[in-house]
């Protein structure tokens, strides 16, 4: 082998390596983004919440529940306003997403991090995530911030 054809080998190889470490880079990101904890507080009954739940799980996401008879309380706890409450209340990192918020929206938020408190699918909005039915409105995921001023975070 030439001294020339060596140089480029090993150029070769540095480059794979180094392509390498970026996709590993890459890839663990993805799935730190992923396999974030969601905690979900929801109500024993609520059929919705279950199916949300089980979308999210089939979104990627590592999703524990929680049944919960006062969920009052919990969104008391969490600062959800009573405009934009849901069924359900959960947690993801230091933020707080209420109802049936889509998996796309989280993810965003997670990589976005804004300084607010949560996200919010007010109501129950026909065809959004866990509500799939007949029927499908047009909703707004809103943003919530720190002094409950609300702005819509994407439109569905
Ligand atoms: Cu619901
Ligand atoms: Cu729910």
């Amino acid at each position: 082998m030439s001294i020339k054809h060596k140089k480029a080998t090993s150029i070769i190889s540095m480059l794979s390596i180094l392509g390498f470490s970026i996709y590993i880079g890459y890839s663990t990101f993805n799935q730190k983004v992923l396999a974030e904890d969601i905690m979900v507080y929801k109500s024993p009954t609520c059929g919705c919440c279950k199916k949300w739940v089980n979308y999210l799980k089939k979104e990627g996401f590592s999703v524990k529940d929680k049944d919960v008879r006062n969920m009052g309380k919990i969104k008391n706890q969490f600062g959800v306003q009573r405009q934009f409450q849901s069924c359900h209340t959960a947690k993801i990192g230091k933020y707080f997403i209420e109802g049936h918020v889509s998996a796309s929206d989280i993810k965003r938020l997670m990589k976005e991090k804004p300084d607010i408190k949560g996200l919010s699918a007010p109501g129950m909005p026909m065809g959004s995530p866990g509500m799939e039915g007949h029927r499908k409105d047009k909703y707004d995921i809103i943003a919530i911030d720190k002094n409950n001023n609300a702005t819509v975070f994407s439109k569905h």
